[in-house]
Parts: C-alpha cells; structure tokens; sequence
C-alpha cells in the first residue's frame, strides 16, 4: 500500500460536455469493512461480492489475516473469509496498521475489545491525529485495556478482556462507528449489549449481525434508537453482496447536477435510508434526481440513481440530518456554490474530527474557487453563485479523499477549472475515479 509520502497533483478543467451514460461505482466502504470483521469472526466461509477494494478497506483485510482469518481475494471485488468464530481471533504478530481509515480502527477496537489478547494499533498521520477515547472509554468497560498517546490517540496498546463484560452505553455522539465497536464488543460478553443513541446514525452493523444469524433487536426511541444485542450467538457465515456506495455515487450525481445537459445513470447503489439525506437535500435544492429500478439486495434497499443536469437553489439543512449524510457536506457544499441564493448547513461539529478537520477544509476549498461562505458556530454559510464559480484555485487535501474528490467536482462546474494538491488519498475509498469521471464527463476532463 503507498505510504502517500509523494504528493500527486490533480486537475479539472471545466466540463466540455455533459456528463452522459451508466456508471457504478465502487462498493459502499462500510458494508465492505463489515463483511469482513463480521465474516472473520463467523463460523464458515463468507463469500463477498462487490467487495471496495479501496486503501481502506485492504487495511481491514489484513488486520483480519493478522487476527487469524482466512481472507483470500479471488477476482475483483470477488473475496472469501474462513472465520475463527466468536471470541477465535488469536493475538496478532505486528502492529495493525489502519492507514486513513477511523472506521477500520474504531470497530477493530469494539473487536479486539472482547478477545483476551494483547495487539498494538497505529495508522498515518491523519488517523493519528483522530480521537480514540470516543471508543476506548466505553470499551473500558468491558474490562479490556487501552493504553494511547495524550488525547488516546494512536499508537494505541490494547489488552482485550479475558471474561468481557456487556455494556449499556448511552451515545455521547451520533456515531456508527461508537455504536459499531461497543456491539462488536458485545459479541463476545455473555447477557446483553444495549446501545442507545439520540439520533438514528447507519444500521449497517445491525443489519449484517442479523444476517450472520445474531439476535438484534432495535427499538425507535423520539429520534433516536435503543439497539440491544444477545451475547456470544453463533455468527454463521453467510453471503454478502456489497451495494455501490452512495458516498462515492455523491460525487457524480452532484457533477451530473451541476453541468447543464447532463443525464447519468449510477448503477446498484446502496439506498439505506440512514445513507440518504443527501439526495433528500439535493432533491430539496431543485435536483432532478430520481431511483429506477428498487429493489432489495441482502437486506438493504438499492436502487440506480438517475442524475440530470438541474437549476439547484440555496437550502438550509437541519442538524438532525446531519448523521445520514455525514460523509457528503464537501460536496454538498459545492452544489450550494453552483445554486442560487444561500445554503446554511447545521451542527457540523462531527465534521472537524474527520480525515481532516472537513469545516475548514470544505470553507477552504470554496474560497479557492472564489465562493464566498462563513463557518459560524459549527454551521456552515455558503453563497451561491447561481451558476458557475470562478475556479482557478488550488484546494488543500489535507489527507482527506472526499475533499479532494469535491474540490474536482468544483472544477468542472467551475469556469476555470481547479486543482488538488494531492490526489492520492482518492485511493483510499474510489479507486478508479479519475477514469470513471473522464468516461462519464469526457476524456481529459481530470488528470
Ligand atoms: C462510518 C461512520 C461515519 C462515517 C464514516 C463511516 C461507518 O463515521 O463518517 O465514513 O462505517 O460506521 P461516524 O459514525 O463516526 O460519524
């Protein structure tokens, strides 16, 4: 895996046709990440499909080999796993190293959490920078170990518990991943794991626990969720056919929006209505952005996205929608730049601990371009340009693959193109994007 020591440079220029045809994207990153753990720690072999093949994702599978797992690549996307069982996993001979990825390191914690071995956990200099304690303090309570740098950030030492015990745990944050490490957790503790959380954050854990044949059950409390789990079930391998992510489908509904004429069809994504508020907000803003053909795919709805070039107008999101569209406030902010009138996204303070600080970055970014936009508070502020933005600038990576994926995007609607001082990190979660992007919006466009 590149150790991104070499900055790449990136350019768009601005679109010269609509951007027309099918695409699919990539598998959906957290279903990937997912099958993987839940398919190491099964009994049997778990056949995956459409598996994102991304940096990220590779991090997990080799920490699951590390852990004692079978995990065997068989064709793209194509990959197999021979679980140990619950509480199987053995005590790993290096240092895990999880690159970029907090969602591989957080749930990895919830799992080693609950198996008595002693593993040493690390990843580069964004992950490094990342809170850990969100994670580690409810873990404590299993009676697991984790020793970390101030702040308990990686490096992090980690003891699991020998007898772990079941949390009850009230969400300080709306996180999946918190939610997704303490039922990790609970896989191996004996009783029951209760998770409660304000507002309703991913189920995906939920669902591929289910699917593994665990007992899970979830209950609506006002907006949010008490999820509760039956401790050390047998997880039985089972088939997992991963969605396109819509994340990733993000960036090229949001291109295909923004330049006139265009009319793309995005094949087999994931619509988990958790993972939506962003086509929600688009379709709020004036999008012509329709599903065809609905339907359900080992137990999450999918569906093709049909993205057609639209007059957006400014929109003011609420904060509640911020935990089912966490991922794609850069974009998003840049269709708020090409809209007319103003945008103000709420309650973005998740956002700073991203692969960046995401709030500076993504106001960084449209100032770049020539936007004109505030963060206030932990709202973000954006003054549409009712068309085309300046462009011309540069936008700063900052170890983040979704700004560097926005910031293209804002150079092909822009009127003078952009560049992104490090393109590298896209790798982490869209290998191929640069080729899809040229194949949908024309070749050339980026490079
Ligand atoms: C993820 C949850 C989100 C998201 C991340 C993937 C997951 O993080 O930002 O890209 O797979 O559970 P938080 O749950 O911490 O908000």
């Amino acid at each position: 895996m590149p150790d991104h020591a070499v900055p790449s440079p990136v350019s768009a220029r601005p679109a010269a046709r609509p951007l027309t045809g099918r695409i699919a994207v990539p598998g959906d990153k957290s279903i990937s990440h997912r099958a993987l753990m839940f398919g190491a720690l099964a009994v049997g072999e778990t056949a995956i499909t459409g598996l994102l093949e991304g940096e990220d994702v590779l991090r997990t599978a080799a920490a699951m080999r590390l852990l004692g797992a079978e995990v065997e690549r068989l064709g793209e996307g194509r990959w197999r796993v021979a679980g140990r069982g619950i509480g199987g996993l053995t005590e790993p001979e290096d240092v895990l190293d999880m690159g970029n990825s907090g969602t591989a390191a957080r749930l990895i914690c919830g799992l080693l959490a609950g198996h008595p071995i002693f593993a040493v956990m690390t990843g580069d200099a964004s992950l490094r920078r990342r809170p850990m304690k969100r994670v580690t303090e409810p873990l404590a309570a299993t009676g697991a170990v984790f020793r970390g740098r101030e702040g308990g950030r990686l490096p992090l030492a980690i003891e699991g518990a020998r007898d772990p015990l079941p949390l009850d745990y009230v969400l300080p944050v709306a996180s999946a991943q918190v939610k997704s490490a303490c039922l990790l957790a609970g896989l191996c503790a004996p009783g029951t794991t209760r998770v409660v959380e304000r507002e309703a954050t991913r189920d995906h854990s939920e669902n591929m626990l289910r699917h593994f044949g665990a007992t899970v059950r979830v209950a609506a409390e006002g907006a949010g969720r008490v999820i509760e789990l039956d401790g050390q079930p047998e997880l039985v391998a089972a088939p997992v056919a991963v969605p396109g992510d819509p994340s990733s489908a993000a960036f090229f509904a949001v291109a295909a929006l923004l330049v006139p004429g265009s009319r793309l069809v995005i094949e087999n994504v994931g619509l988990n209505p958790l993972r939506t508020g962003l086509f929600d907000t688009l379709r709020e803003m004036g999008a012509t952005l329709t599903i065809e053909n609905p339907r359900t795919e080992g137990g999450e709805p999918v569906g093709d996205l049909v993205a057609e070039g639209s007059a957006l107008r400014g929109v003011e999101v609420p904060a509640e929608r911020a935990p089912s569209m966490i991922d794609e406030y850069p974009v998003l902010a840049v269709a708020a730049a090409c809209a007319r009138g103003q945008s103000r996204f709420r309650g973005l303070a998740e956002l700073r601990v991203k692969e960046s600080d995401r709030l500076l970055g993504t106001a960084e970014m449209l100032e770049a371009a020539g936007v004109r936009c505030a963060v206030e508070g932990d709202d973000l502020v954006v003054e549409g340009c009712g068309g085309q933005p300046p462009g011309g600038g540069t936008v700063r990576t900052r170890m983040d693959h979704r700004l560097a994926m926005s910031g293209l995007v804002l150079g092909l609607a822009s009127r003078d193109g952009m560049r992104v001082d490090d393109g590298a990190f896209i790798a982490t979660s869209f290998p191929g994007f640069t080729s899809l992007m040229n194949g949908a919006a024309g070749a050339g466009s980026i490079g």
